[in-house]
């Protein structure tokens, strides 16, 4: 019996992954490993919408982010690491499904409207930004998932890779306008409608205690920082609060921390969370430096382990490693790849023989 596919990703625009992408998606993908034929995409040439200038940052930013990865626990002996540069039938399935997506739909989109304000792109973003987002279609759909794990901030991708999904299988499988999504592949089409599983903390503020947790705005903690660095990015955050027996705000970033690196160990955790909140609402004599202290003391018990194993990686020898992973990952990708898109080929009657022509 095969097990039912994930494909999830990250784009190495930075050195390295954060909290953020820890309990919005990680955490799941670790979970999940077990039960799930796994593909995780790093997806570098999305990297160049904002880095074309700098290709040698995207390279490092790849090797860096597989490093994470790997430091997570992630393993490439039970999942399948996969460059997105390196498989051909994501390029040609983009094109394909663009034909499919209405372009103001696109435009449209409310991740890229965010990104392109928080990232202050303007109107001077290159064509190949909002494509990604047709692009992202194409890396979920060549795998044929089930399953894709993210942050709340990718939802309105995976709504449009479900959109390019049911209108190919309708128009080009056969499939009823009234099958349902669940029953696409067994009407006979090709892709099966994926649906999105947004992790613990679908979006965890930055320390700034404003924003989503991002590298380009400067407000992240990374999984590669040291444990001081940790404890002082955490005492820069501001909530206003004048004393202990102030009573505080509930759903403020400290009290979402709070929630996500203290609530999320079990339910010791989740009982020590209530309480904090419960006498933080109240003023109950609990100062915000306190929190912060034992913040950083849980953040740093979650990251300790993931440094130890991050830095058996470091210098060459952990690149040529990295590398090792990525190459017999996307060669095992490209099988299935290959395999959707000649699917893909012969229902839209391009099946010619592309691959063994000549
Ligand atoms: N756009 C995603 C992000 O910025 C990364 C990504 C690329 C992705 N391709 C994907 C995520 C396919 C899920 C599935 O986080």
């Amino acid at each position: 019996m095969s097990k039912p596919r994930i494909l999830t990703g990250d784009t190495p625009t930075s050195t390295g992954l954060h909290l953020g992408h820890y309990v919005g998606s990680l955490e799941n993908r670790l979970r999940l490993q077990g039960e799930y034929d796994c593909y995780f995409l790093i997806a570098n040439v999305h990297a160049f919408t904002t880095l074309a200038e700098k290709p040698d940052e995207v390279r490092a930013n790849t090797i860096g982010i597989v490093k994470d990865w790997l430091a997570v626990g992630l393993d490439p002996e039970r999942s399948t690491f996969v460059l997105q540069s390196e498989v051909p039938a994501i390029a040609e399935l983009t094109f394909l499904f663009a034909m499919l997506l209405p372009f103001n739909k696109v435009m449209r989109n409310p991740t890229l409207k965010t990104e392109i304000e928080a990232k202050q792109l303007g109107d001077s973003y290159p064509f190949g930004f909002p494509m990604y987002a047709v692009g992202q279609c194409a890396d979920i759909l060549a795998f044929r998932p089930e399953l894709v794990p993210v942050g709340e901030d990718q939802e309105a991708h995976i709504e449009m890779c479900r959109d390019v999904a049911l209108k190919f299988n309708q128009l080009y499988c056969g499939v009823g306008n009234r099958v349902p999504p669940e029953e696409h592949a067994k009407a006979g089409g090709v892709f099966p409608i994926p649906r999105a599983k947004v992790g613990r903390v679908g979006r965890l503020p930055g320390i700034d205690g404003v924003q989503k947790m991002s590298k380009s705005l400067g407000n992240a903690i990374f999984l590669y920082d040291d444990a001081r660095t940790v404890q002082k990015k955490l005492n820069k955050i501001t909530t206003g609060r004048q004393s202990p027996t102030e009573p505080g705000n509930p759903s403020n970033v400290l009290m979402q921390y709070v929630d996500a690196f203290i609530g999320g160990q079990g339910p010791e955790g989740a009982a020590r969370a209530a309480e904090i909140k419960r006498r933080y609402a109240a003023g109950d004599n609990i100062g915000d430096g306190h929190i912060k202290a034992e913040l950083g003391e849980a953040i740093n018990s979650l990251l300790e382990p993931m440094r130890q194993r991050r830095a058996t990686l470091d210098g060459p020898e952990g690149d040529a490693r990295v590398i090792d992973v990525i190459r017999r990952g996307t060669a095992r990708a490209n099988q299935v790849a290959e395999e959707t898109l000649s699917l893909a080929k012969r229902a839209m009657r391009l099946d010619f023989g592309a691959r063994t022509l000549g």
